[in-house]
């Protein structure tokens, strides 16, 4: 028997005054994006904001079912549409705010692990790291250099 040990790395920042206008400016769209979150059955939403390598910002916000597991979060949303309108585009940071729409919080808040899933595959692909930021409604920010560092022993195509 031997251990593996598996490290990684997140960067945390008090605010997004704290960040670099460009990663201000998704946080602000994801902030948006996060207004249209259709969530009457979890009151939770969630905005997310991806910036693609042809400078386009696509956005997605959770939309939930009366049949619950057919609804999709806002990551997934919007990664599954920013393939679909731009498939040769390289996704170079996504950006998520979320939280209880009754009221603000400061916790970060990741993406789910259907979305790492979800993300990784657009990852693997591209050969090139995708930059995660996701904060809760106010506050701090946590920044992934990848998403590989939010998933390690990630599933791909390379194991099918
Ligand atoms: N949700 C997201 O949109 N993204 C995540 O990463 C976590 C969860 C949504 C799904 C559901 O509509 C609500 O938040 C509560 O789980």
């Amino acid at each position: 028997m031997r251990e593996l040990k598996i490290e990684t790395k997140l960067f945390v920042f008090e605010n997004e005054n704290e960040l670099p206008p460009n990663i201000g400016k998704l946080l602000k769209e994801a902030k948006k994006a996060r207004l249209n979150a259709y969530a009457p059955y979890s009151n939770f939403a969630v905005g997310a904001a991806i910036l693609l390598d042809n400078n386009e910002v696509i956005t997605g916000s959770n939309q939930e079912n009366a049949s619950y597991p057919s609804g999709l979060c806002a990551e997934r949303t919007a990664i599954y549409y920013a393939g679909a309108k731009y498939p040769k585009a390289k996704i170079l940071k996504i950006a998520v705010v979320a939280g209880a729409l009754q009221n603000e919080t400061n916790q970060p808040i990741p993406p789910c692990g259907a979305c790492r899933q979800a993300i990784a595959e657009y990852e693997v692909n591209q050969k090139s790291p995708i930059e995660i930021y996701f904060m809760g409604t106010v506050g701090n920010v946590i920044k992934s250099n990848s998403l590989e560092n939010l998933l390690p022993l990630i599933f791909d195509k390379s194991q099918l």
